[in-house]
């Protein structure tokens, strides 16, 4: 058994979140790795109604602990979802991309726990001094919105600022090896997404699970084109990693003048769910998704690998010490 604040405070069995996915992490995925050993995060959209995010927690039924994911920019224009999320009583929120400082007390007082997604010196400072209970280090390989620095020196760095807080690791992560390396480092758990969205739980149409299988490490972009031809209002350092596709090998870098061209609206509405131009976030982690599973299994396999691993690697002190 691994013993972080995840198994002896939390409960779980495998210190393994399933990060929140907005269209992708709903309440089939977040249960499915909850009664399996981990914590399952459901993803608020920046443009979810408080009746999907009803609905969600209403089918969650007695899966227990899980938690919401919200985006603290979107917050601004829709306070209503942290009210409904508040409603709820998940274990935990996780409030990210933004400044969380207005919304923590909020949540404590609702006995709801706060994990904050962070992405240099600063945001962990910021997040730690606003009382998150748990910092999340988000690297810039991870899928989805992120921001610029890489999950091995941000660790490092969240883990020197948040020296007194459980931190998590993000980005990157889809082995027991993964999962084992961020331990070893001092991370309290792992924060996963990408390696979950090809599971038969997530919301992800078969078609994208297949291109999810196909596509290599090296297949991903971090660009803004998705958001700017949805009109999304997200913050400009936080651009979204997604597969490479038709669209973003015409628009990304040329993302005024696309905005400026009617016809790049019109052929993304005409695509919807055709993944040469429609979005598919995923972060470079993709590299190691070789198969379609269960949530259930892979937790499985990631927690249980990565306490294997942990054992294995042990003999590398023992040797060392035997050879003195
Ligand atoms: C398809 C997808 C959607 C995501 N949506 C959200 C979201 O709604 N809210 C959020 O906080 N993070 C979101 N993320 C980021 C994840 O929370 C997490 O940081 C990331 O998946 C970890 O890196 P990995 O993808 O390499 O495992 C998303 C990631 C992916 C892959």
């Amino acid at each position: 058994m691994i013993h972080t604040v995840l198994t002896t405070d939390w409960g779980l069995r495998y210190p393994i979140i399933g990060a929140p996915m907005a269209g992708v992490a709903e309440a089939p995925l977040a249960a499915s790795i909850t009664g399996a050993g981990g914590l399952g995060m459901i993803g608020i959209g920046s443009t979810a109604s408080t009746d999907f995010l009803e609905r969600q927690v209403d089918q969650m039924q007695n899966a227990r602990p899980y938690g919401l994911g919200l985006m603290v920019w979107a917050l601004k224009k829709h306070p209503e979802l942290l009210d409904a999320a508040l409603a709820a009583k998940p274990t935990l929120i996780s409030l990210s991309f933004g400044d969380p400082a207005p919304y923590i007390a909020r949540c404590h007082r609702s006995s709801i726990r706060v994990a904050v997604q962070v992405h240099d010196r600063q945001e962990a400072r910021q997040a730690r001094e606003a009382g998150a209970d748990i910092l999340v280090a988000q690297g810039s390989e991870a899928g989805g919105h992120t921001g610029s620095v890489a999950t091995l020196p941000l660790l490092q760095i969240v883990l020197q600022e948040a020296f007194d807080l459980p931190v998590l690791a993000a980005g990157g992560i889809a082995t027991p090896m993964g999962v084992a390396g961020v331990l070893a480092m001092g991370a309290a758990g792992a924060w996963i997404g990408t390696a979950f969205t090809v599971c038969g739980e997530a919301r992800t149409q078969a078609a994208g699970r297949h291109r999810l299988i196909e596509v290599t490490e090296t297949d991903t972009i971090l660009t803004h084109v998705f958001d700017r031809i949805q009109d999304l209002d997200w913050p400009y350092e936080f651009p979204g990693r997604a597969i490479r596709n038709n669209f973003t090998a015409k628009w990304h870098g040329q993302e005024t003048i696309m905005t400026n061209t009617p016809e790049a609206s019109e052929e993304f509405a005409a695509h919807r769910g055709d993944y040469s131009v429609d979005y598919l976030y995923a972060g470079q982690a993709v590299g190691l998704v070789d198969r379609l599973r269960s949530a259930a299994d892979l937790v499985q396999w990631l927690g249980q690998g990565a306490e294997d691993y942990l054992h294995q690697r042990i003999d590398m002190l023992v040797g060392h010490r035997a050879s003195q």
